[in-house]
Formats: structure tokens, sequence, C-alpha cells
């Protein structure tokens, strides 16, 4: 998961991360009054969950309260790069002498962690990187070991920063490594990491990815989660520990195993070019263990999009064989009841496939079609969406 800058920003006082004084506003009378809280010269910033808001306007100086409040109302409700800004940070302005970047990750291909630093932080990043990487020191840090003080002085000398600031930084890099290690975070990212006239170090600007595999050490982080942003159906689906995805066509899917469902949403696109560009509606992975009420709550989400035409259920028998799977969309149909009404086109193959098509068969569900083939299946799928 990733965090809000503001989210970030809280997280970091926590850990004593050098940080200014920030909040959150929705409206521009919200941003009016943090900022008259604040006090002085404040900085609106956008909150969304992409990079480059500052470029695309959406970080402006305010003079005071009612300067922010104008500057909110022009930053609420801008796209930046396809996200739609909702929520703003008033931050206390800081007098800026030098920006620095510095950032802790996982580094997944060379299995360790990654600390990359450098002296020319701010909003060129990303250019720096590129035209000049030697001013962007990268080191690895090993997991057993972490960072030491030791360590961090070295990092902070490898990303050339003035001596009169390499023990502060260094400093402000164990808090982050601390910050890292037990919220356990993917990223922490700080950009730019400001040096103010008066000579401190401030964080003013972060960014934390969450590890979601660590969430059941972390029950505070469930409050850190963006609920507006999920799709509704999405969340019914992670709360029974489905993997659902809504995509944007009419057929919705069902099946056993992420490679076999991919495979499905590839078959059945393919199948809907002849029915005027059918597509699929969703991801549905009911994984190995496909009891009846596992089926029930699959269906169930996807009969509840109002973009489903038609249902594919596609299922591969392994150690849940076809019969049990049968089974269990003949007693998913009696749980839904009458909330189910869409026609569904069922294809079963594999493990005791015969005893599961008898009985779907002698169950003679109305609404249920049985096909034989993945093809056969996903072209009347897609032909009945299509009516
Ligand atoms: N509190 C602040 N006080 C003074 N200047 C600030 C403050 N926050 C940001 N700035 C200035 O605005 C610039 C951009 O801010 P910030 O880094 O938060 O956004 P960004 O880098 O554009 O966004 P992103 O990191 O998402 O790409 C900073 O480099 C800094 O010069
Ligand atoms: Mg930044």
């Amino acid at each position: 998961m990733d965090l809000f800058e503001y989210q970030a920003r809280d997280l970091f006082e926590k850990h004593g991360v050098p940080v200014l004084a920030g909040a959150v506003a929705t409206t521009p009378e919200e941003a009016h009054n943090a900022a008259a809280k604040i006090g002085g010269k404040v900085v609106v910033k956008a909150q969304v969950k992409v990079g480059g808001r500052g470029k695309a306007g959406g970080v402006k100086l305010a003079e005071n309260a009612e300067d922010a409040k104008a500057k909110a109302a022009a930053i609420l409700g801008m796209d930046i790069k396809g996200h739609i800004v909702g929520k703003v940070m008033i931050a206390q302005a800081a007098p800026i002498a030098e920006e620095y970047y510095l950032a802790i990750l996982l580094d997944r291909s060379n299995r360790t962690f990654l600390v990359m630093a450098s002296v020319a932080g701010g909003m060129d990043i990303e250019s720096v990187a590129h035209e000049t990487p030697e001013k962007l020191a990268k080191v690895a840090v090993n997991s057993n070991e972490g960072i030491s003080k030791e360590l961090a002085l070295k990092i902070v000398k490898a990303g050339q920063f003035p001596q009169e600031v390499a023990e502060q930084v260094a400093d402000v890099l164990l808090l982050l490594w601390g910050v890292f290690t037990s919220e356990d975070a993917t990223l922490v990212e700080v950009n730019p990491l400001v040096k103010t006239s008066d000579g401190r170090i401030i964080a003013l600007d972060g960014k934390i990815t969450l590890d979601d595999n660590a969430d059941f050490r972390h029950p505070d982080h469930e409050a850190l989660v963006d609920h507006s942003a999920t799709d509704p159906l999405e969340a019914l689906a992670k709360e029974k520990n489905l993997n659902y995805v809504k995509l944007d066509g009419e057929v919705g899917i069902i099946g056993n195993g992420a490679g076999l469902v991919m495979s499905t949403l590839d078959v059945v696109a393919y199948a809907g070019e002849k029915f005027g560009g059918v597509k699929p509606a969703n991801f549905l992975d009911i994984g190995g263990g496909a009891s009846a009420q596992v089926m029930a709550d699959g269906l169930s989400i996807i009969l509840s999009d109002k973009e489903v035409k038609s249902v594919f259920v596609n299922v591969f028998g392994g150690i849940t064989s076809c019969d049990a799977v049968a089974n269990g969309i003949v007693q998913a149909l009696e749980i839904l009841g009458d909330a189910a009404t869409k026609p569904i086109v069922v294809r079963l193959d594999g493990n005791n496939v015969l005893e599961g098509r008898r009985i779907l068969t002698s169950a003679a569900h109305p609404l249920i079609q049985q096909l034989d083939t993945m093809d056969g299946a996903a072209a009347r799928a897609a032909e009945l969406a299509a009516k």
C-alpha cells in the first residue's frame, strides 16, 4: 500500500524524523483553518499517490491563511496524471537553503535493501539519476546487519553531502531506517530532505510504501487504507478472501487459479470480438478449495456488478474435483435464489469431470448452460452478453 504524503509525514513524526507542522484538509475552509493554526507562510500540497505534483502545479506557497484558502480551492479537484485531488496538506513553509535526496527501498532483484542518497535532490531527481548517475549514491544494506551509524556516515559521504550536515543527515537516515523496519515498509523516500537557512535538516516530502504481507503485524495500518479509492465490490471480495479485480467489460469470469483465469480473460476477449467487442467484466480467482460458500460468494459478487451480462465459470478440477465444484455451483445458486438472474456458462474439465457434468445436468438449473470446451464456453458467454 502506498501512503499519502500526510500519512508518511505522520509516520515520520512518530519515529522522530524531523518534519514540519502539517495538517490535511478537504475543503478550502479547512485549509484556511489549518493554515491559521500553523501561522505564517504555508505550502498547500495536493495529496495524490503519484509523483511530479510540484511540476503539475499541485504544490503552492501561500502567504497567509486567506491565500491558503484560495490556493486550496485551486488545487482541490485538480487532475494530476489521472488522479483527482481530494485532499491537500497544509504544511508550514520552510526557508530552504539546499535540497537533498534520501531513499531506502527493497531491491528485489538483488535480494537486499538499498539506500539511495544524493546531495542533488528536489524535483529533478529523476533527471539526476539518468544524466548524472554519479551524483546518486546507491549502497546495498545487508538485511541482517541493517544500518549502523558508521554505515550511515559512509552513505552520506558517498552521496557527497557537505561535511557540516553529514552528522545530521546520517542521524536522519538512521531514523528513516527505523521507519522502514518497524513499519515493514518496502519504500521510504524523502525528496526533498532540506537544509534550512538556519542549518536544520528536515524531511519536506515523504513517500512510503508498506508491505501488505506484513499487515497482520500492524493492526494500526488498517486506518491508513484509502477506502474512497477502492471499488466497493473489490472491498467486499477482499473481505471474503477472494482475488477479485474489476474490469470494464460485460462477461463475469470465475476460475480456479490465476493462470487459468488469465487465459480465460484472453479467450473471452478474443471470442467477444465476434460479438461487437464484448470483454471480460472482472478477474475472479476462487483458488484451490472452491467450496459451495466460496462459489456463492464469488457468484454473488459478480452478479451484483451491473455491467455483467453473463457469467463464465471456467474450472479445471484438481485437488478440488469437478463434482465438488459442480455441487458448489448448485448450492451457490440455492443460496443466491432470486439474486441470481444472469445466464451462467460452465465449463468443467479435469479430475472427476464426468460426475461434475452429470450433477449440473441433473440439477437442470434454468440459468446454467454447460459446454465442454473453453473456446466453446467463451463464445457462448460472449454471445449471451451481447444480447
Ligand atoms: N514545506 C515546504 N516549505 C517550502 N517549500 C516546500 C515545502 N514543501 C515543498 N516545497 C518545495 O516544493 C517542491 C516540491 O514539493 P514536493 O517534493 O513535496 O513535491 P513533488 O516533488 O513535486 O512531488 P513528488 O515528490 O510527489 O514528485 C520541493 O522541492 C520544495 O522546493
Ligand atoms: Mg518530492
